[in-house]
């Protein structure tokens, strides 16, 4: 199962109003919902993926998988993330090679970390 942990506290840096809700998390409930018939994909909402200069962030993580985190994401690439977080589930490692996923998201990566999986980190 792929499991897609989205920021709900983006964007740090221009804080909403107290009646506001962040953007990252108006983004974590439009994926969430979209998601929520699919038994492959779990969406988790959490604080901070150290992406904030470039909010919005989520990221995939699977057990024993490199996590492929991503910034600048915006209700627009709902459809997207899906389709990606399915083919990072499908994949034996994470490792998703930028023609793998959809365009709209090609620019958007911002990381692919291997640590703490010494047989990702060598290649
Ligand atoms: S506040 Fe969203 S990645 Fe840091």
């Amino acid at each position: 199962m792929c499991r897609i942990f989205i920021c709900t506290t983006c964007n740090r840096y221009a804080p909403p109003r107290a009646d506001e809700t962040t953007p990252g998390l108006r983004l974590a409930r439009i994926v969430k919902a979209a998601a929520a018939q699919d038994k492959a994909i779990a969406v988790r909402m959490v604080e901070c993926l150290n992406t904030c200069p470039n909010p919005c962030a989520a990221a995939f993580r699977e057990p024993g998988k490199a996590v492929i985190r991503f910034g600048g994401l915006e209700p627009g690439d709902t459809s997207a993330l899906l389709a990606a977080a399915t083919t990072y589930a499908q994949s034996t490692d994470g490792i998703l090679s930028p023609n793998t996923l959809p365009e709209r998201l090609r620019s958007k990566i911002a990381g692919c970390i291997t640590l703490g999986i010494p047989e990702l980190a060598r290649r």
